[in-house]
């Protein structure tokens, strides 16, 4: 949810936190703040807004070679420059940043602080805090800080410095992501390696329930109770350009306008010397040895699931269900006989979705995960990955993942129904290719979509996106993505649902987007259209090729009926963008979102 950055060197660490929190901004951004120490203490910046804004607060003259920094997507306490991370302890020698939820802060409080007048409304605080009372008992900061990470409970990426000792950053880490840079004569603490890419690709993992203590040439991992653990590095396979906007305005654009390059590159790494699909051998015996998958998301990932629940059933014949994750996890259904699940992640770190993950393994089913992040904690502790190869995705509002999520389950779906016999109508490395080109055609008529955003959404408070079958999951996401950007009220509804109650919310200029690229449900979806118009509704179609009608607003170029979602959804990703580039909004960074959601 929020941003982590420390460092520790020997050169100006100011510059090093303020640009690592930049790049970190998207995962959360309400509030920032930067920690810095010397031999006059510890230097304390903190804004609410953004870090533009603390940039201008921070204080030039002070030189400093260690500290730690943060960008907030505030859980407990309203987004304030009070509740901004970092937070000291009592008489100011420790200061703390984190990233996480700790459940059971009130219980810490009422035990170990009730001498202790708190600052802010956070649950942070008391962390801090509570360091600070224990090392007053053991006067051994390393114990303390053991001590206090052993007693919370919940998520936690913590980073702390201590005003006494200019050599030692203290790191823990539970459930929230959490990275240490390695570098010659520096090192350095971040929530991803994209924040920290411009000085170091070396990083080595931290587990859950670890500490660390991060010195200038020296890091030591150790368990809770002081055990030292070792840990090869590995190098980040990020390329620093992926994560600049380049001549794009906003990254979301250049993401949407990325995504037939990104299917491109799907086909590349899936596919054998004899152009067919290649997948991981242990990964088609277990779609072969289940006997149901369950699917496993959030958001936009979840609405890809949905359309992945068709390809998986269609094409490869194997009953497949999908879940909200943070439903699953507190009503988990009754269970097939041989399960397997899968995880479809971009960031592989969401909260809700890992705490799912949690609870199968510990039942013993098989667990795959579909993520653009390898080495995130969801494709760590799973046992396979599926790695979407979709270069980093910046912008809040996810585009290019969920394509290359689709792609990817179809890749799935396609390789289990070779596996068992199965003949497919098609060739899929084909008809992907054939996808990525009808994309690009998409992407090069932005003016289309973007006049359409303007009539349709400019004013408007309210919107449907109406669609069955295929479409009736697309026009799911279509809704989310207006609505997580533009803040319209948006709703993706099964087209002949409307009428069982939703329909009653239709008024003379209710904006209605249809979507029609299933054969079967054509002539229906355009009965619901009528509903709607004869009740007042602005209507716009958007039709397949070989379905479209007079009338139709948009003809998308034919491509398999079964991979439709993936050409379906870029005219809605760029009506969603103009939406809200025309409703003044910040398309990248929307109010109240953070990119990865690692708090439950
Ligand atoms: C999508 O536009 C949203 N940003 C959000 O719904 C996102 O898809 C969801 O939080 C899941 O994230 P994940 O794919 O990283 O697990
Ligand atoms: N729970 C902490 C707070 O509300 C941290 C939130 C975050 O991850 O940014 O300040």
């Amino acid at each position: 949810m929020c941003g982590i950055v420390g460092y520790i060197g020997n050169n100006d660490t100011k510059e090093v936190l303020l640009n690592g929190l930049e790049k970190l901004e998207y995962r959360g951004y309400d509030s920032a703040g930067i920690a810095t120490s010397n031999d006059e203490g510890i230097q304390l910046f903190k804004v609410k807004g953004r870090i533009a804004n603390l940039r201008e607060k921070v204080d030039n003259s002070v030189q400093s070679t260690m500290g730690i920094g943060h960008t907030r997507w505030a859980t407990h306490g309203a987004p304030s420059e009070e509740n901004a991370h970092p937070h000291q302890s009592a008489s100011g020698r420790f200061t703390i940043v984190h990233n996480g939820v700790i459940e059971n802060y009130y219980e810490i409080r009422d035990e170990y602080l009730a001498n202790v007048s708190l600052k802010s409304e956070t649950d942070t605080e008391i962390i801090v805090q509570l360091i600070e009372v224990l090392n007053d008992k053991n006067n051994d900061v390393a114990k303390s800080f053991r001590q206090a990470v052993a007693l919370l409970k919940g998520s936690y990426a913590l980073a702390l410095i201590d005003s006494k000792d200019q050599e030692k950053i203290y790191v823990a880490k539970n459930k929230s992501p959490l990275l240490v840079g390695l570098g010659d004569g520096f090192n350095l603490v971040a929530s991803d390696a994209m924040a920290t890419l411009k000085e170091t690709d070396r990083y080595v993992e931290i587990h859950d329930k670890e500490v660390v203590i991060v010195k200038r040439d020296f890091v030591e991992i150790q368990s809770l109770d002081g055990v030292a653990i070792e840990r090869e590095p590995y190098t980040a396979e990020i390329d620093a350009t992926d994560i600049e906007k380049g001549t794009y305005p906003h990254f979301m654009l250049k993401e949407i306008d990325e995504q037939p390059p990104v299917i491109r590159k799907i086909i590349q790494e899936y596919k054998d010397d004899n152009d067919s699909i290649k997948l991981d051998q242990d990964i088609r015996q277990a779609m072969l040895d289940s006997d149901r998958v369950y699917i496993i998301a959030a958001g936009t990932s979840y609405h890809a699931g949905l359309v992945g629940k068709q390809l998986i059933e269609k094409l490869a014949n194997v009953p497949v269900e999908v879940h909200i994750a943070s439903e699953f996890s507190y009503n988990m259904p009754l269970l097939s006989e041989k399960p397997l699940f899968v995880f479809i992640s971009q960031s592989g770190e969401t909260a809700d979705s890992r705490s799912v993950l949690v609870e199968t393994k510990k039942l013993g089913h098989p667990a795959l995960t579909i993520t653009n992040v390898p080495g995130s904690t969801l494709s760590r502790e799973a046992d396979f990955t599926l790695h979407l190869h979709a270069g980093p995705e910046i912008a809040v509002a996810s585009t290019k993942a969920y394509t290359a999520q689709i792609a990817v389950l179809a890749l799935l779906a396609v390789d289990t129904a070779q596996a068992k016999g199965i003949d497919l109508s098609f060739d899929p490395l084909q008809e992907l290719g054939i996808v990525a080109s009808v994309m690009e055609s998409l992407t090069d008529q932005k003016e289309e979509f973007e006049k359409l955003a303007k009539e349709f959404f400019t004013e408007t408070r309210n919107a449907f996106y109406i669609g069955r079958g295929m479409d009736y999951f697309v026009v799911q996401e279509a809704s989310l993505k207006l609505k997580e950007i533009s803040y319209i009220q948006a709703e993706g509804f099964a087209g002949g649902e409307l009428k069982h109650g939703t329909i009653a919310l239709i008024e003379e200029g209710t904006p209605v987007i249809a979507l029609s690229t299933q054969a079967n449900v054509n002539y229906s979806i355009r009965g619901n259209v009528q509903e709607v118009a004869a009740r007042g509704a602005k209507t716009c179609v958007i039709s397949l090729e070989g379905l479209e009608q007079e009338s139709d607003t948009f003809v998308l170029p034919h491509v398999h009926e079964l991979l439709t979602p993936l050409v379906s959804v870029v005219p809605m990703q760029l009506l969603a963008y103009y939406a809200a580039l025309h409703r003044d909004c910040d398309v990248d960074k929307p109010r109240n979102l953070a990119k990865s959601v690692t708090v439950e």
